[in-house]
């Protein structure tokens, strides 16, 4: 279903060098399994496709189904961990090019602090029929927390006491600001899971339930991840795909390579990029270590960073995501006068000349010197996106315990928020502020 393949790396990185950090993976594997490593009370992940019941999927598919029935719209006020991965499976698995009777269109707000994109929104919705699902584990999020105030206005001037009943709140069981204010204003409630971060929620009723109302099938999600959890748990470099690639990428860095690029030939990829760059970036960027994760959508990006790539600084290594067969493709039509001379692909499918990319780009970057790497998934549906998932969530975890990092907190993100907020003039944050502005107008 999925496969890793590092062979195009093998002359950066020899096969003695895996076999030496073998015994490195082994700790990690044991530090996981037996949950003996940093963070080890945010391994919710590991069992999660076994673990998530019956109930709880059913109830997230029914309250999904209410929205179908009911809404044109559904607006996922969340950040981070609390929108990505929602947006990189539907983004993935539904037409590019939205379709009104193909069921609700969902769509993403409290992702930034731009009050242009709200107006839009507002603008763009006013007379369709909007449903919320407002996302926040900490439920004490400024950037969701301040689009809500204004969604929530939004939605009880348009529907005044029946706005409750279309807005529902995913959060923690019992604390944060979130919570409270589900619990005053009678919003239905899912629960985020204590021992599941952010960035590895997508498989909570975080995910589930915008994907759900996107038409997708949450249970093949599930079986997906499910499958991979079996296939990738095996403590074996030689069979664990997963582990390959997490050894892949930590000798690259202890080799001295500083960038991963992954690479996607499908625009339908480019958000799950972004919730692999999140993934990735989050959980290891720390302590001063860490491959900072980029991504680049090929071909397009062939034409501009690709000069890069093929020919600046030697600092990248590249992961190249492909789909090796895809069910609906275009044939080139013939043309009697080919004048654009492109008879001699008369016939030829789309995907085949994608291909004939991607075999190309790879062969050329690794000629330029950049070790490359290779994941494949047979097709794109719910259940391989599930398994691929489950594949990058367990090799992050490897790669940050083997770098020595805790691959499942953020501490970098307060310093910007600590700022901000005094900046603001939050009550509490007095001293920095004075601080603060001195260093900005001296
Ligand atoms: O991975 C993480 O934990 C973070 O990226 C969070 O998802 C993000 O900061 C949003 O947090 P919250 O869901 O508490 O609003």
């Amino acid at each position: 279903m999925i496969t890793f393949s590092n062979i195009y790396a093998d002359s950066f990185i020899k096969s003695h060098e895996y076999e030496q950090l073998k015994p490195s993976l082994s700790i990690a594997h044991e530090q996981l399994h037996n949950q003996t490593g940093v963070g080890a009370n945010y391994l919710g992940w590991l069992d999660l496709p076994l673990d998530l019941n019956q109930d709880e999927w059913e109830q997230v598919q029914e309250k999904a189904n209410e929205i179908k029935e009911n809404a044109d719209v559904l607006i996922v006020v969340g950040i981070g961990g609390s929108y990505l991965g929602a947006k990189a499976i539907i983004s993935a698995l539904t037409p590019t090019f939205k379709r009104s009777d193909l069921g609700p269109e969902v769509v993403f707000a409290g992702q930034h602090l731009d009050g242009d994109y709200l107006n839009d929104m507002f603008e763009a919705f006013q007379d369709r029929s909007v449903y919320v699902n407002v996302i926040s584990k900490s439920g004490t999020t400024t950037e969701p927390a301040i689009a809500f105030r204004f969604i929530k206005r939004w939605m009880e001037e348009r529907y005044d006491k029946g706005a409750s009943k279309r807005i529902i709140a995913t959060t923690d069981a019992k604390k944060g600001a979130l919570r409270e204010l589900a619990e005053t204003e009678g919003y239905d409630t899912f629960i985020v899971p204590d021992d599941v971060g952010g960035r590895y929620s997508v498989l909570t009723s975080v995910g589930l339930l915008p994907i759900a109302v996107a038409g997708i099938d949450i249970l093949e999600l599930l079986r997906g991840a499910e499958q991979a959890k079996k296939q990738f748990d095996v403590n074996d470099l030689e069979q664990n795909e997963a582990y390959q690639y997490a050894a892949f990428r930590t000798l690259a860095y202890k080799k001295g390579k500083t960038i991963e690029l992954l690479a996607t030939f499908h625009p339908k990829l480019h958000e799950l990029s972004e919730w692999w760059k999140q993934l990735y970036g989050e959980s290891e960027g720390k302590d001063g270590k860490g491959l900072f994760p980029a991504s680049v959508q090929y071909t397009t990006d062939l034409h501009s960073l690709g000069q890069y790539v093929q020919e600046g600084q030697r600092t990248m290594i590249e992961t190249v995501l492909n789909i090796r067969s895809q069910t609906k493709t275009l044939h080139v039509p013939s043309d009697a006068t080919d004048l654009d001379g492109l008879n001699y692909l008369s016939g030829k499918s789309l995907h085949d000349i994608n291909q004939k990319a991607v075999q190309g780009a790879m062969l050329a970057h690794i000629d330029g010197q950049v070790p490359t790497s290779l994941i494949e998934l047979d097709t794109l549906d719910a259940k391989h996106l599930g398994a691929l998932i489950y594949f990058f969530e367990k090799a992050c975890a490897m790669s940050g315990y083997m770098l020595g990092v805790n691959p499942f907190d953020q501490p970098g993100v307060e310093s910007y928020k600590r700022n901000m907020f005094a900046l603001l003039g939050k009550p509490g944050y007095e001293l920095e502020r004075q601080t603060l502005e001195k260093r900005l107008w001296e």
